[in-house]
Order: structure tokens, then sequence, then C-alpha cells
């Protein structure tokens, strides 16, 4: 049986079209040492080449112009299911797939979760969107067979004061998060930047449920925990695709999953939760957001 081992002048494995000595060479001489080093570092599986991050992109802009329009409709006096059909027609009418529809048995082609429910909230006709409720919309968009998640969340009417700070909070806690995800360190320090601040603020962040590599396929690795330890968990490289989604509580971090539908997630105490949702890719300079 023969080892598969790159050759200097071989194309690299990338899809360039350059030597591997003119390209990933040094990258992988680079995570052969941290993992040598006892560092968890990623398989190339999930460091995209120029070509797949170009695809992922693009899916990112849709998923992004999806979430644009559906921003006008997200008003009181409309159901969550209208709200659904919305998100389902233009995702078709841009050329794309809602991807949530279906996955793994999940019914419809966004979640939409309000107040207590943390995340996976399945639209109904039954839910009329009201003064004082807190909505997430979570769209997560395939294009050309790349993939595309984010969240953004709105106040509808008159909403408690706290409710409104735990909404807008949220949203600082993910760019903290986004600022500090930083080329060859790790990724336990995005958690942790996003507690620190949140547990600064009275608030708790949910531990079930992280964000995730995205890209190629829905749900890939890494897990992103939205808790991490600094300097702990897997080395950020160049090339990784991956979201950020904090859920955040105004109580207390626990959630339960409910046990009739198999995938709303509230909070167990029923304070409100908040979460926000980027796909951003890494580069040697920095985290790009690619979806928002
Ligand atoms: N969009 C969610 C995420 O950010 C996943 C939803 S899975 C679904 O990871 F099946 F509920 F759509
Ligand atoms: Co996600
Ligand atoms: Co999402």
């Amino acid at each position: 049986m023969a080892i598969f081992k790159i050759g200097r002048n071989d194309p690299c494995w990338c899809g360039c079209g350059k030597k591997y000595k003119a390209c990933h060479q040094a990258f992988d001489d680079k995570l052969r040492l941290l993992k040598l080093q006892g560092k968890k570092v990623p398989s190339h599986k999930i460091i995209k080449t120029e070509a797949q991050i170009a695809g992922i992109r693009k899916a990112g802009e849709m998923n992004t112009k999806v979430l644009d329009y559906i921003e006008p409709f997200v008003k009181e006096g409309i159901s969550t299911e209208e709200l659904n059909r919305l998100v389902h027609e233009y995702t078709l009418s841009l050329g794309c797939i809602p991807a949530p529809l279906n996955y793994e048995g999940y019914p419809k082609s966004v979640c939409i979760s309000i107040n207590d429910v943390v995340c996976h909230g399945i639209p109904s006709a039954d839910r009329i969107l009201q003064s004082g409720d807190i909505v997430n919309v979570d769209c997560t968009t395939i294009c050309d067979g790349y993939f595309g998640d984010a969240s953004r969340m709105y106040c509808i009417g008159d909403v408690d004061p706290a409710w409104k700070k735990l909404v807008e909070d949220t949203k600082t806690a993910l760019d903290l998060g986004v600022a500090a995800a930083k080329p060859w360190e790790h990724l336990g320090d995005v958690g942790y930047a996003i507690n620190t601040f949140a547990k600064e603020q009275g608030y708790s962040v949910v531990r079930e449920i992280g964000g995730h590599g995205v890209g190629v396929e829905f749900h890939e690795d890494p897990w992103v925990s939205h808790i991490g330890q600094k300097g702990k968990d897997m080395v950020l490289v160049p090339g990784m695709t991956f979201t950020i989604e904090p859920m955040i509580n105004l109580g207390e971090p626990d959630v339960v999953q409910d046990e009739d539908d198999g995938w709303t997630i509230t909070t167990e105490d029923g304070s409100p939760s908040a979460q926000w949702e980027y796909t951003l890719v890494m580069t040697e300079d920095g985290p790009e957001i690619i979806s928002h």
C-alpha cells in the first residue's frame, strides 16, 4: 500500500494550480509544528480552498439578502408561518435552497425563536408576533451546494427595557467574539470573550448549543463554544469557515428541548433569550464576516 505524500513540485492540494512549495507547503509545516506542540489543529477537510471560499462567500451573500428581504415583514400581527413562506419563496427566487427544510427532519425553511425560545423555533400559523416580543430569525441558504448561515433579532412594539438591552448586548457579545477570533490563535478565545462580557452584564450563556464549521455542509467541525477558555481548543487557521452564534439568557443558562416537536429549545426558567449569528471566514489578516 502506498502512502500518499505530496512532493514539493506536485500541484498543491488546494487546487490553486501552483506547485505545493509555492503554495501550502509552509502552511502545512506550520500546522505540523503546532500539532507537535500538542495543539488541536484542523484537518485539511475543514480548511477551504479558494474556490470553496468563493462559493461559500456567494452563499453568505445570498443568505444576507434573504435576511434583508424578510426584515420589513418582521412586525406586529404577522404569523411566523407567513414569515416562513416569505423566506421560502424569496430563497427559491434567488435560485437557492433554504437549508433548514427537511434538514434532519426539520419541517420548515427558517427558524424563528421568540422570547424564552432559545433557538430552533418552528414557524406556526398560530404564532402571531405581538408587542413585547423579542424575535430571532435564523436563515441558512444553500447556493450552488455551499452554505451561509446567519441570524438577527427584532424587538416588536413595546419591549421591556431589560429585554431590549439583552438583545443589544447579545449583538455586542457576538462582535466581541469576532474581535477575539485571531488567525493562528485559539478558538477558545472567542467563547471566553463572549462569556466574560455576558457575565459582566449579569446574563448567562447557553452551554449546550454552539456555533459550528459551515460551508460545504450545514454543520461541520469545529464546534464553537460560546463559553470557551482562553488559549484552549482548536487553532483558528486561515481558510476555516465557521459561525459564531451566542445564545444569551436573562436568567439561568439551562435549556430544555420540546419533547413533542423534537426541535424547540427553551430556557428552563422561562427567562428570555437572545441570539445573533454570523458566518465568517478566517484569513491571514483576521476574520471576515461573510453572512450577517
Ligand atoms: N441555523 C441553525 C444554526 O445556526 C440550525 C438550524 S437546524 C434546523 O446552526 F434544522 F433547525 F434548521
Ligand atoms: Co449556525
Ligand atoms: Co443559523
